[in-house]
C-alpha cells in the first residue's frame, strides 16, 4: 500500500522516530543512499510562494540520485484547468513521488486518495509537517540526540490557528514532547486537531497546552517558536492580525521565562518586529539556521522511507 505524508499524524510515533534516525544519517553523510537513483522523477508542485521548501526539496531529491521537476502551480492550474485527479494519474505514469504546497488539505487528499506514488504534504493552510520533522532535528542536534526528545516542553507562540501550530501540535506529541501553544481568542487551534493531539500524547507521554495566557506557555519552556502572523494566503487580514497578535511577540522578556538554555525555532520567512525581535532570533538562543539546513536531511529521510514503505 502506498505511503502518503499529508499531515503530521500519518507516521506513527515509531515510523516517525524511523524517519528522524535516518534524517540523522543524512545530516553526517548527505550521500548516504540514493533510493531515486535512475534518476527517477520527483515532481514537486507550488501553489504558494516558497524558498526553503523549493531548495530544500530540488536539492534533496538530486542527492538521493533523482531528478527533481518543479512544477509552478500558475502554469499546472490544478483544479482549474484540469482536475486533482486527472493531473494525478498523469504525474503517477512518470514520478516517483509528488510533494505538493497548495491551499486546501482537501485538495492534496484528493491526491492520496488516487495516488499510487507517494503524496508529501509540502504545506497546506492546516499543516507544514515537513518543516516540524526538521524542528524535531533541530531539538535533538542541540538537546543530546534523539533520545533527548521526550519530555522536552516546546512552546509555539503567537497565530496558534494556523498550520505551524496544528503540525507542532501533532507532530510534537508524536515524538513525546510536551507541546503548549498561545495565542489570542480566535487563533487558537481546531478543537479537531488538539484532541488527536491529545489522543497521541497519552500514547506517548506527551502533553498539550492550549492557551492564551503567553507567560504560563513559556515558562520553563525548552524550545520556544514562532512563525509569521499573517500566513500566505491571510494577507488581506494583515492589519487585524498584526493588532489582534501584537501581545505574543517573542522578545527577550519573554525568552527569560523559558529555562536559561532554551532555543529559539522559526520556520521562516520571519518578520523582525513583529513576530519576534531581532535580539531573539539573530540572538545567541536562536538555531533557525540549523533548522533551515535540517529541511535537507528530513525530507530527504521521509522521502526515503515512503519509497521503502510502498
Ligand atoms: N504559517 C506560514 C508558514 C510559512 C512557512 C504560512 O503558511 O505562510
Amino acid at each position: 500500500m502506498t505511503r502518503h505524508f499529508l499531515r503530521d499524524d500519518d507516521l506513527t510515533p515509531d515510523e516517525q522516530r524511523e524517519v528522524l534516525e535516518l534524517g540523522m544519517a543524512f545530516r553526517e553523510d548527505r550521500f548516504v543512499r540514493a533510493p531515486l537513483a535512475g534518476p527517477q522523477g520527483v515532481a514537486i508542485l507550488f501553489d504558494k510562494p516558497t524558498l526553503r521548501t523549493q531548495v530544500s526539496f530540488a536539492t534533496g531529491v538530486a542527492e538521493l540520485g533523482g531528478f527533481p521537476l518543479v512544477v509552478d502551480g500558475r502554469l499546472a492550474q490544478v483544479g482549474v484547468r484540469e482536475s486533482v485527479a486527472d493531473v494525478t494519474r498523469v504525474l503517477e505514469r512518470q514520478v516517483s513521488a509528488i510533494v505538493w504546497r497548495t491551499f486546501g488539505q482537501e485538495r492534496l487528499e484528493e491526491m492520496a486518495a488516487v495516488s499510487t506514488v507517494p503524496v508529501v504534504n509540502a504545506l497546506t493552510d492546516g499543516f507544514h509537517p515537513c518543516q516540524i520533522l526538521a524542528d524535531l532535528l533541530t531539538v535533538a542536534q542541540h538537546r543530546g540526540g534523539l533520545a533527548a526528545l521526550p519530555g522536552q516542553r516546546l512552546a509555539y507562540v503567537g497565530d496558534a490557528a494556523n498550520n505551524m501550530a496544528a503540525s507542532y501540535l501533532l507532530g510534537g506529541v508524536t515524538a513525546g514532547l510536551h507541546v503548549a501553544v498561545a495565542g489570542p481568542e480566535g487563533y487558537l487551534p481546531p478543537a479537531d486537531v488538539v484532541a488527536r493531539a491529545e489522543e497521541i500524547a497519552a500514547a506517548t507521554g506527551g502533553s498539550v497546552t492550549v492557551t492564551t495566557d503567553v507567560h504560563a506557555a513559556v515558562a520553563g519552556a525548552d524550545v520556544v517558536a514562532a512563525d509569521t502572523w499573517v500566513s500566505m494566503g491571510d494577507e488581506d487580514e494583515a492589519a487585524e492580525r498584526l493588532a489582534a497578535l501584537d501581545a505574543y511577540r517573542v522578545d527577550v522578556a519573554l525568552m527569560s521565562g523559558a529555562k536559561d538554555d532554551a532555543i529559539f525555532l522559526h520556520c521562516l520567512p520571519a518578520y523582525r518586529g513583529k513576530e519576534v525581535t531581532a535580539e531573539v532570533i539573530d540572538g545567541p538562543a536562536s538555531v533557525v539556521w540549523d533548522e533551515a539546513e535540517n529541511r535537507l536531511h528530513a525530507q530527504k529521510a521521509l522521502l526515503t522511507w515512503l519509497l521503502e514503505h510502498r
